[in-house]
């Protein structure tokens, strides 16, 4: 921190802030690099929280490597090209042990080695390869492999990526190298890849085929914004170059990037000799199911580097490893039809019913077919048997068709002129690939409609899924969106099992839901392309939902990061007079929008902030922390000059005595409640 910046702020602030950002970053370090955390999710937030709050305050103390700092500003329409220091080169294959036993023999002869040589082995992680560098520890430019000479800088895009330290840390007595290339896979776990893909769907956009895609996908976004919303995970598997340190193996370089905080893959392991390499490959193919994360093989490097050196490496790829992968998990089945699938959006989407089959340990049965065109291409007909394939957890794929095995039975596939729930005609816009239901009422898109807006994300009504939805829309009692606020008890105890609690926690859900924020009813509403991160742009960009209705094309996409098409289909929607209606007697029930920006009135412990301490009498911990954020005010973990009161219960701990030697105003659960209730 500059001593000359700070001249006017108090040292207290510089040294809390200081000691929150170390805090900060430990507890990033425990949850997103070792996976193992210390601290409620909640408490990390309120560190955060007053952490923003100070440098709010205090904007010259604010540093690039504030862990508040990950979110920048997009990029303008290109990324610039970093050339790579060493260049990035990539690995030969192998898939049989036949294989792998002539990559060592060739190792050995080129040595001259009779004995076994020492292997690094490492999990193939599927993703893409990044290189990050860190000037004095400080993370300083990321970029993608490219061309394996020249990659591009996608350094915004890397900053959100949590389990990337903005700052290394320093285990040793030596200062940090002045400048430290580490290299790496991004990918994205299984998970959040699947809670991405429903989000997407939801939001009518097209799904990510896989992972992989999705990750690089995400790591290309011109708007880092996007980039913090697609859950991104590292390992770093070796290095550029790397001054002021020297190492003698692969080993020694993956412990050194641990030791400074990198994230690792815990699964590396080292031995002598290929065939226990081969065995290696074997307990991690059958581990690979129940792996959070898409691996595509394995990694076989020798492990000194003297020798690495004397192998050198040919034009892409080193003689020192190789990639053993795995074959691609596929199988032989029949398609016993092929269905029609109508999205939230319209968009109607061919899928393939096919006879269950086991592919790589799970059983499938429907694959999606994407579109006509792509049907056409592959030439897959109703009836044919196809080669499938699934690669980890993705969508199955169906490969190609078994020409030999027609009998002549099998039928064409043709997209029918209308809707085959509703009977409107379908559309398809020139340059597009799918066609379209028209019709807003349309089953199916009126029930993804209507679960979309009850989604988490969106107006967050629990108990009203897609099954509810479909329950609602039969009995005819919900048509449209403010249907969902006129439901009464009667309604719900009439259909089936419904009883009258369930319906009263459905009515309670669908009340508390009026009490939300613009962007979250913004994206509620389903605009094409509109997604949550635009819907907080569009939201603190206007403020109002009255000035967004009214606004124009021109000006929505001059925000950063919203793109013409976004725009348009924005500004499209409002004009249409249903729309306007929808959102009006949306408004009418009730709907109340609770952010930040166009919250003026004080609130009672607004500035004010709590520590508390041993077991209140009545409030649960987690509901007064809630009531102190509603009420304006901060909750922090630990007890410091800044804070205001410490709340004791029974048994206080150590922040009791803490607060008693700084002098800080000890309070009892009432004397919190009435502070409040001022
Ligand atoms: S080492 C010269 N280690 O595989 C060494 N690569 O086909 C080059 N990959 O571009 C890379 N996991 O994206 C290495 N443990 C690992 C890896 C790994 C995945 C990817 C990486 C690289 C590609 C090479």
């Amino acid at each position: 921190m500059q001593g000359s910046n700070s001249k006017n702020i108090p040292s207290s602030v510089i040294r809390r802030v200081e000691k929150l950002r170390s805090e900060i970053n430990h507890h990033n370090y425990l949850y997103y690099v070792l996976d193992n955390p210390e601290i409620s999710d909640a408490d990390y937030d309120a560190l955060m929280r007053e952490l923003k709050a100070l440098e709010e305050q205090y904007p010259e103390l604010i540093t690039p490597d504030s862990p508040t700092q990950r979110v920048g500003a997009p990029v303008s329409e290109k990324f610039a090209p970093v050339p790579h220091a060493v260049p990035m080169l990539s690995l030969d294959d192998a898939f049989s042990p036949e294989e792998v036993i002539a990559f060592d023999q060739r190792v050995r002869k080129f040595l001259n080695h009779t004995h076994d040589i020492t292997y690094m082995l490492e999990p193939k992680m599927d993703g893409l390869a990044v290189e990050l560098i860190y000037e004095n520890g400080v993370f300083t430019t990321g970029s993608t492999r490219g061309d394996g000479f020249t990659g591009e800088d996608v350094t915004a895009n890397l900053r959100t990526v949590r389990a990337i330290p903005l700052r290394l840390v320093n285990p040793g007595k030596d200062p940090l190298p002045e400048r430290l290339e580490a290299r790496g896979e991004i990918f994205m776990n299984l998970k959040d890849f699947r809670e991405l893909n429903k989000r997407r769907e939801a939001e009518g956009q097209p799904p990510f085929a896989n992972p992989r895609n999705a990750a690089a996908g995400s790591l290309r976004q011109l708007d880092p914004a996007v980039t913090a919303s697609r859950p991104l995970d590292i390992f770093l598997y070796g290095a550029g170059r790397v001054t002021d340190r020297t190492f003698k193996t692969q080993e020694e370089i993956l412990a050194y990037l641990r030791s400074v905080g990198l994230k690792t893959n815990p699964l590396i392991d080292r031995c002598r000799g290929i065939h226990r390499a081969i065995e290696y490959h074997d307990r991690i193919a059958a581990m690979r199911a129940n792996l959070p994360y898409e691996i595509d093989g394995t990694v076989i490097k020798v492990n000194s580097l003297e020798l690495q050196g004397q192998l050198g490496a040919k034009a892409r790829s080193p003689r020192w490893a190789i990639a053993f992968k795995f074959q691609a998990a596929r199988a032989i089945t029949r398609i016993k039809d092929i269905i029609l699938s109508i999205g939230r959006t319209g968009a109607v989407t061919p899928v393939a019913i096919m006879e269950p089959v086991k592919v790589g340990g799970v059983v499938v049965s429907r694959a999606t077919l994407h579109n006509q065109d792509e049907i056409r291409r592959k030439d897959i007909r109703k009836g044919d048997w196809v080669i499938i394939q699934r690669a980890g957890d993705v969508i199955p794929e169906v490969v190609k068709p078994l020409e030999e095995r027609r009998d002549g039975n099998e039928e064409k596939f043709e997209m029918p002129a209308t809707c085959p729930v509703c009977g409107s005609k379908l559309v398809r816009k020139p340059g597009e690939a799918v066609w379209r239901c028209p019709n807003p009422e349309c089953f199916p898109r009126l029930v993804k409609k209507i679960s979309h807006f009850a989604s988490k994300s969106a107006m967050d009504i629990d108990g009203l899924g897609p099954k509810v939805a479909e329950q609602l829309i039969n009995a005819g009692l919900v048509r449209d969106l403010p249907d969902i606020y006129a439901l009464t008890m009667d309604d719900l105890v009439s259909m089936e099992r419904f009883g009258q609690k369930s319906a009263q926690n459905l009515l309670d859900a669908i009340e508390k839901s009026k009490d939300t924020t613009l962007p979250r009813f913004l994206y509620a509403l389903g605009i094409r392309h509109l997604g949550e991160v635009a819907a907080q742009k569009l939201a603190e960009h206007f403020g109002s939902i009255e000035k967004i209705m009214q606004a124009g094309i021109e000006e929505i996409s001059a925000i950063h990061g919203m793109g013409e098409e976004l725009a348009r289909s924005i500004v499209k929607w409002f004009q249409e007079e249903k729309n306007q209606t929808t959102v009006r007697k949306l408004l009418e029930t009730g709907i109340r929008f609770k952010d930040r920006k166009t919250d003026t009135g004080e609130k009672p412990l607004q500035g004010l902030s709590f520590v508390f301490t041993g077991s209140l009498p009545t409030l649960k911990r987690s509901r007064a922390k809630a009531m102190v954020q509603e009420a304006g005010g901060r909750v922090l973990s630990a007890v410091s000059r800044n804070t205001s009161y410490v709340v004791a219960g029974e048994n206080p701990g150590s922040k009791f005595e803490k607060a008693k030697k700084l002098g800080i105003p000890i309070i009892s659960e009432e004397e919190f409640l009435n502070l409040i209730r001022k």
